[in-house]
């Protein structure tokens, strides 16, 4: 093994990325404890760190005898069990059946492997023997015979650590496990902020910086997916950690349902973060000899402030999550009939439309929301995945192949996930959707969650709308979800399981979109759940772009956009030009704006394009062919945040640098015109500071040092909401 290894004499595990290193160790009484993670300390082992005192009410497991110093309640863990003496927020705790729930968890073995795990129906990151290396130490308790294997996959040169756990029953009896956290980290201060990513529909992903406090923090979600409200990303850093400077740590779950982050501050000033399944309304029955896998967690370490452990995650989640050959290729430019029509439109409004992007420019036509069944609005429909043909006459094919004469590609809707109560599904099959023995169901977007846990339900679905995507040869998939998970039961499954349907319904979710990408391998394919409401890795790991938000104005996507940044590769984030008065909230913004703002993610158009002024089409075909200009800087370059649209109310600006640092661009948007004006100066990032960069527009010449020390101003004078567009080549 080249970057993990274990030193016998010491029993310290070390995991090297290229940046970074983590470090643990067995120590007294076969307890894996957690010594060190963040920039490389050469040789020292960081054992050192950890002070033992006999501390008042802190218990002491029996067998540490008369060492009072020794106890669970201070030592940072690597993943500690409930019921031990650890009063902390712990990793793991599961019911026995004789009604406790105690877990003492001890070193039992380990092995490492080249290459990385995998696990079982969960999205991970993946690495072959040349990228990755796998750790694997196997925990055990002893009464119950219930093996935990924590794995670690180790990413030199991407500097990412990733881990889950994979629970096995070895014992005799059954075993229910009420948490079972994907990963946990102990630091032994409480200096640090908390950055997390909140929300609600159509405002997702807002930056918050808070400072740890005393007590517990939690970012989670408990409707199924992983949600508008709160987004399982978090970073830890520095309180003086900036952009530029500062170590930071990030914490990512590659899972789309309910999630909890937990940040617990002890009372020893102690830090201790877990990431996993939220223990609300779950459980996990292990028979013997069953396994669990938790879903990964993806942590990354930056010494050099939270542009840089942004880079990592996208160029990660580029190269080693998202499988779709789409990741670094250029996608279609498309037109989406959304906002267009919403449900009021007939095969010809639709080819008008297509006509009208192909005079645009543009690639790709998509049809959304209510194409199929009796979906003359969101009350019917869902489930009847077949061509609706009072609207669209003649079906699909028919329509495909216009749009396909066009020189177009066409893309489609679906939410397979759901079913209306007036729709022949659902009145074939009442007892297909989740729903709770006599009691009265909520709806959402007046639509129920089919239960999904059962694979027949699952097969008919996708089974209905491969015939579809068959008889047409569709190019794009958009899969919808718009209605948080409720009314959590499952018929298929026993009163002693009814814990474990949230997680089997995204294993359901799982299996059905691997189903759809292994018989499309083609299909470029994105993700939405009313916009952003699963806009998180495990979603990335099917589909390479995720609609952002429902919110298309030009102005909101400014906050939305920044914030998914930290996190997400632009590449994933969709983002379109819509109308104005914008539909979410009114606003009006200059066309040219709302390029520049939607040229920031997957770019495309969401409105009736027949209705634009001649002047505009000009407009949207100069954006297009300009997005074509940077679409390689958005797909692979580094991107960096210029400016907090959280404190600066004048302007908001970003860049882009291509790998190879030869060419840069910087976009954004004035906020606010003054009188008698500031001279803004913005400083930009990541050139090399001898080379000579040519401003593409005036042809003026400056060093890489200069535009990024010295500074280039904004343009003076221009109105609210003006676009702000510089490009940079090196000469
Ligand atoms: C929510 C999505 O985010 C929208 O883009 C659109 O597809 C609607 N659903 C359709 O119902």
């Amino acid at each position: 093994m080249k970057y993990i290894s274990y030193d016998e004499a010491t029993k310290v595990f070390q995991l090297h990325t290229k940046n970074s290193v983590y470090q643990m160790q067995v120590a007294d009484y076969n307890t894996l404890v957690h010594l060190y993670y963040g920039a490389d300390i050469g040789d020292t082992q960081a054992s050192h760190r950890i002070i033992r005192l006999d501390r008042g009410f802190c218990v002491n497991p029996y067998e540490a005898g008369d060492d009072r110093t020794f106890s669970l309640d201070v030592l940072p863990q690597e993943y500690s069990g409930y019921g031990n003496g650890d009063y902390r927020i712990n990793a793991m705790e599961a019911e026995h059946e004789d009604g406790s729930d105690a877990l003492h968890l001890r070193y039992e073995s380990h092995k490492m492997m080249e290459g990385k795990y995998s696990l079982d129906g969960l999205p991970c990151m993946f690495g072959g023997a040349d990228e990755a290396e796998t750790l694997e130490i196997v925990l055990y308790d002893r009464i119950t015979n219930l093996k935990v294997h924590l794995l670690y996959g180790v990413f030199y040169e991407l500097d990412v650590i990733t881990r889950a756990v994979r629970i096995h029953n070895e014992g005799e009896r059954a075993v229910k496990i009420q948490r079972a956290m994907s990963m946990e980290m102990d630091y032994p201060n409480k200096h640090m902020d908390l950055i997390h990513f909140y929300g609600r529909h159509a405002m997702e992903r807002l930056t918050e910086r808070l400072p740890l406090y005393h007590g517990i923090q939690s970012v989670e979600s408990k409707r199924g997916t992983s949600s508008h409200q709160h987004n399982p990303f978090v970073i830890l850093c520095d309180k003086s950690a900036s952009e530029k400077l500062g170590d930071c740590y990030g914490f990512a779950l590659a899972y789309s349902g309910n999630f909890r982050c937990e940040i617990e501050v002890d009372q020893m000033e102690q830090t201790r973060i877990v990431m996993g399944i939220h223990p609300y309304h779950f459980s996990f029955k292990l028979n013997k000899g069953d396994v669990f896998e938790t879903p990964e967690a993806i942590m990354a370490y930056s010494s050099e402030g939270l542009s840089r452990l942004s880079h990592i995650y996208h160029d990660a989640y580029r190269s080693n999550l998202i499988r779709s050959k789409y990741v670094t290729m250029p996608r279609p430019v498309l037109v989406n009939n959304w906002e267009a029509t919403y449900f009021g439109f007939d095969e010809e409004k639709l080819y008008r439309i297509a006509q009208d992007a192909k005079e645009i420019g543009l690639d790709m036509f998509v049809l959304d929301d209510g194409w199929f069944g009796k979906r003359d609005n969101d009350n019917a429909g869902l489930g009847d995945w077949v061509v609706n043909e009072d609207k669209i006459k003649g079906g699909l094919p028919k329509l495909v192949k216009r749009i396909k004469d066009l020189g177009l590609k066409f893309g489609i809707w679906i939410e397979p996930e759901m079913v209306s109560e007036d729709s022949d599904l659902y009145r074939e099959h009442p007892d297909w959707v989740l729903r709770i023995p006599d009691r009265s169901m909520t709806r959402g977007r007046f639509q129920l969650n089919l239960d999904i846990t059962r694979k027949e339900v699952r097969d008919h679905v996708m089974q209905q709308i491969f015939r579809v995507l068959d008889s047409c040869q569709v190019d794009y998939v958009k899969w919808d979800m718009n209605r948080s998970v409720a009314n959590v039961y499952s018929s298929a499954l026993p009163s002693d399981r009814q814990g474990e349907v949230f997680h089997r319904y995204v294993l359901g979710v799982y299996e059905m979109m691997e189903q759809l990408v292994t018989r499309y391998p083609d299909l470029l394919f994105e993700n939405c759940s009313g916009g952003g409401g699963r806009f998180d890795a495990g979603m990335l790991y099917y589909s390479p772009q995720i609609w952002c938000s429902d919110n298309t104005d030009a102005i909101d996507r400014l906050k939305i956009q920044y914030g998914t940044s930290f996190g997400y590769p632009i590449s994933a984030m969709g983002s379109h030009v819509s109308v104005c008065p914008n539909h979410q909230n009114g606003r009006v913004t200059p066309f040219e704006t709302r390029g520049v703002v939607a040229s920031a993610g997957t770019f495309g158009y969401e409105l009736d394009l027949g209705r634009l002024t001649p002047e505009e089409k000009e407009m949207a075909k100069k954006q297009i062919l300009d997005y074509k200009q940077i679409e390689h800087l958005v797909q692979t370059g580094d991107y960096y945040r210029l400016s907090d649209p959280f404190k600066n109310n004048d302007y908001v600006v970003w860049q882009f640098v291509s790998k190879d640092k030869k060419e840069t661009v910087v976009n954004g948007v004035q906020l606010r015109n003054e009188p008698n004006p500031h001279i803004h100066l913005i400083y930009l990032e990541g050139l090399l500071p001898k080379e000579h960069y040519k401003d593409a527009q005036t042809g003026a010449v400056y060093t890489g040092a200069a535009l990024m020390k010295a500074g280039i101003p904004l343009p003076v004078g221009l109105g609210d909401y003006q676009p702000l567009k510089f490009r940079f080549v090196m000469v």
